[in-house]
């Protein structure tokens, strides 16, 4: 899993010397008001002071909770630690439950959100997003002795959402066609307690994030589910937010350097 940790190790390096080298020959290139750096890795990156980030860390490999260190790690705290590195800010974030993302940032409590949010339009009525950086499908998770295999099975039974999530509109959709009923829990690992206690039936989750689960729980099997509405992760911001355009660039940069693969083939490929 931390197979790629001299990546990180690489941009924090390189972000300390860019400040280490600010203030002494350069001075020229950073009285621009202009936040968007040109993309020149040689010119000095001014301390722009502190960018919280809001997350809900229940979502490995996305962000998730390291049990020996306590940090909150992911592939959305890579792509975090090398925008805001690259941009000039020092990271800082905050856990919270899904469902109270949105208004968080709505409040000013957090600048950003990296969550795996996908942009649907009813969220963009409330908030900017950033490119899609992530694409995702969802699936059926249950058990296997239970042989569900399609969406009919689920006639009569409950089916287990992350609240706020798209995967609770969804299910909510379906519900109405294969008459099943939707449980709407905060946590995905609380959601998951409920499958393995036989207190829900299956849960609507995402593929990548449901596979870690389906390889640490030999009994649990899935199907694919087709979705119609939106899917995909990008970083949210309040509205109008400045930062949208200058965390496109570097994500952009991201995605064009190689980084971005790595970053998947760390988080996602991952053997163990
Ligand atoms: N992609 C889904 C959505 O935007 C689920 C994201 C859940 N993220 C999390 N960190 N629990 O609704």
């Amino acid at each position: 899993m931390n197979k790629k940790w001299w990546m990180l190790g690489a941009s924090a390096v390189l972000s300390v010397g860019l400040l280490a080298g600010c203030g002494t020959n350069e001075e020229d290139t950073t009285t621009s008001e202009d936040p968007v750096d040109t993309g020149d890795t040689e010119e000095a990156v001014e301390d722009k002071g502190v960018l919280i980030m809001g997350t809900s860390a229940d979502y490995p490999p996305y962000e998730s909770i390291d049990l020996t260190t306590q940090e909150i790690v992911g592939f959305d705290v890579d792509i975090a630690q090398y925008i805001t590195d690259e941009l000039g800010y020092e990271l800082q974030i905050e856990d919270m439950d899904f469902n109270g993302l949105i208004p968080a940032m709505e409040s000013g409590r957090v600048d950003f959100v990296l969550a795996g949010m996908t942009p649907t339009e009813e969220r963009k009525q409330n908030v900017d997003f950033s490119d899609v950086y992530y694409e995702a499908t969802n699936l059926i998770v249950s058990k296997e002795d239970q042989n569900y295999t399609t969406l009919q099975d689920l006639e009569g039974l409950k089916v287990g959402v992350q609240l706020g999530s798209i995967q609770e509109a969804e299910a909510e959709d379906l519900a109405e066609e294969y008459g099943f009923e939707v449980v709407k829990l905060n946590r995905i690992p609380e959601i998951m307690q409920e499958l393995i206690a036989g207190r829900i039936d299956a849960i609507l989750m995402e593929d990548t994030v449901a596979k870690g689960h389906l390889e640490a729980q030999q009994d649990l099997v899935s199907f694919a589910v087709p979705s119609e509405g939106e899917l995909g992760s990008a970083i949210a911001f309040p509205k109008e937010s400045e930062l949208v355009e200058p965390f496109n660039e570097k994500l952009n940069e991201l995605i064009e350097s190689g980084q971005m693969d790595e970053l998947i083939l760390k988080w996602f490929d991952a053997e163990e």
